[in-house]
């Protein structure tokens, strides 16, 4: 932790306040943290948007998009605090003679200015130079951005660089929503807290990982984006990307930011490039068809509302990863995710190695490895699968797999898990950098997507189709078959 987290009271300013991520994700996490007491008394929040209300038209918005967005009933006692924070300005963030409104709300003596753009990103140019030019940043200002930050490398460049002359990177938090999950954080708890894991971690007793984000949804009314984006884009650049480096990484020095980004980056740069020479053995596209899921008919990709039957966009990605160190030598990654497979399921599957010989013959002519299964949601948890006798005093030995579960829900009862935002937003507030992504990070990533996305460019094959309700095409079976291992079963 550094200086800064020392608790200062904030103006949480949200530019885009009426957009959708702030009222789908943002605001509803931010009731939540009022629910759980985590807000301080004198955090404000600062609504920026273009249409042209007052505050309490504010409020009366966001109460009913509340109430359409949020799984629970709303808390009318809650609410009441909540709302009692609320400030509203409207500023076309394109016009900078209409920033300086700003000063007439904004305290930067005795307050943090945190400004969370949650915004199209082709805006953000016209926010830093508007924010700039009113003289309402200090020091202390931050800014908070989620991607896409750009889709390739060097739209990212651009958008960094952008940012970069209005905010020193100290400044700027960039959000994975991943990295605020329990069950990502629990990555270092388990790992370098553990000695069984710290001294089982490498390519002498693993002999492969998984990682499976399956998605069960579409792509939920943003075929435009989606299209442009594709699952690589989408979940891998960033969410699956972020779970490997947690997973892959040497033991950082301590809890600090850098200290973590550091180990992050060593990850990235270690990532065997993916080209047009094994880009065909390496991975696989696919595209969803219509299909069932859970009882219920869902059209295909191409038929979705608004979509252009000529897309060749994927919507389903599986590769083999390499990580060239000593650590990792041998020891291949598999990764895939989907969207409108057959449930939502995330997680990491620890492949140890098998045993060198087999004394119980009777019970399994070929000795199952053992397991470590993280899931990551729905329900949180950590599994080891292992072989136990059965019990009983029959002449010979006989084993059953069997498995030691730790379900989070069971376990921590009193404990609430919260999702991704509320944890992220939560810490933005407080200054601590930790759980954001720097912008070497973000740079590292695009670089090895991009050779990807070329080689696929270049062999300009068309994804492959699975029916909407499976675990995504057969060909990515084939991809892990190859190598004479199989996907976790569902
Ligand atoms: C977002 C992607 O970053 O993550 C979405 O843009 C995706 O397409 C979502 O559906 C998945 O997040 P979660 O937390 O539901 O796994």
């Amino acid at each position: 932790m550094n200086e800064e987290t020392v608790f200062k009271p904030c103006d949480l300013v949200i530019f885009g306040a009426l957009g959708d991520l702030s009222r789908r994700k943002l605001l509803i996490s931010l009731y939540r943290l009022e629910i759980a007491n985590l807000l301080e008394a004198d955090t404000r929040i600062i609504g920026i948007d273009q249409y042209p209300f007052d505050n309490l038209g504010f409020i009366e918005i966001i109460h009913k998009s509340l109430q359409e967005f949020l799984n629970e009933t709303l808390d009318e006692q809650v609410w009441a605090l909540f709302s009692a924070r609320f400030s509203y300005l409207k500023i076309d963030l394109t016009q900078m003679d209409q920033y300086p409104l700003l000063n007439t709300v904004i305290d930067g003596q005795s307050r943090v200015m945190v400004n969370y753009f949650a915004v199209s990103p082709f805006l953000f140019t016209n926010i830093c130079q508007g924010l700039a030019g009113c003289g309402v940043l200090n020091h202390e200002s931050r800014m908070v951005m989620e991607k896409p930050i750009g889709h390739d490398l060097k739209s990212s460049k651009a958008i960094n660089d952008a940012v970069a002359e209005v905010f020193s990177e100290k400044q700027v938090y960039r959000i994975d929503h991943y990295l605020g999950k329990e069950t990502v954080l629990n990555l270092l708890a388990l790992r370098f807290a553990n000695s069984i894991f710290t001294t089982n971690w490498d390519h002498n007793t693993i002999d492969h990982i998984q990682i499976t984000v399956a998605e069960e949804v579409g792509i939920e009314g943003r075929w435009d984006y989606f299209d442009k984006t594709g699952q690589l884009r989408d979940m891998l650049q960033n969410h699956l990307l972020q779970i490997l480096t947690f997973v892959a990484m040497e033991p950082p020095v301590n809890l600090e930011a850098q200290s973590i980004h550091n180990e992050k980056i060593k990850v990235l740069a270690a990532l065997r490039p993916i080209t047009k020479e094994n880009v065909e053995r390496k991975t696989v596209r696919g595209l969803y068809s219509a299909g069932d899921i859970k009882g219920k008919s869902v059209p295909g990709y191409l038929e979705e509302a608004g979509a252009n039957a000529e897309s060749t966009t994927e919507s389903f990605v599986a590769l083999r990863v390499d990580i060239d160190n000593w650590r990792w030598a041998g020891v291949p990654f598999y990764l895939r995710t989907g969207k409108r497979m057959s449930y939502k399921r995330t997680e990491i599957v620890v492949n140890f190695k098998q045993l060198p010989h087999n004394i119980f013959k009777e019970s399994f002519a070929d000795l199952p490895s053992n397991k470590l299964i993280i899931h990551l949601q729905p329900n949180e948890g950590v599994e080891i699968q292992i072989l136990n006798k059965i019990p009983g005093i029959d002449e010979n030995i006989k084993l059953q797999k069997t498995k030691l579960d730790l379900s989070f829900s069971d376990t921590f009862k009193n404990s609430k898990i919260f999702g991704g935002y509320e944890k992220l937003v939560l810490e933005a507030m407080r200054g601590n950098p930790t759980l954001f992504l720097s912008r070497e990070e973000i740079e590292q990533a695009w670089t090895w997507i991009d050779s990807i996305q070329d080689a696929w460019a270049h062999t300009n094959a068309a994804p492959k189709p699975y029916p909407a309700g499976t675990w995504g095409p057969e060909a990515a079976d084939e991809l892990i078959a190859t190598d004479g291992r199989a996907w976790e079963e569902s």
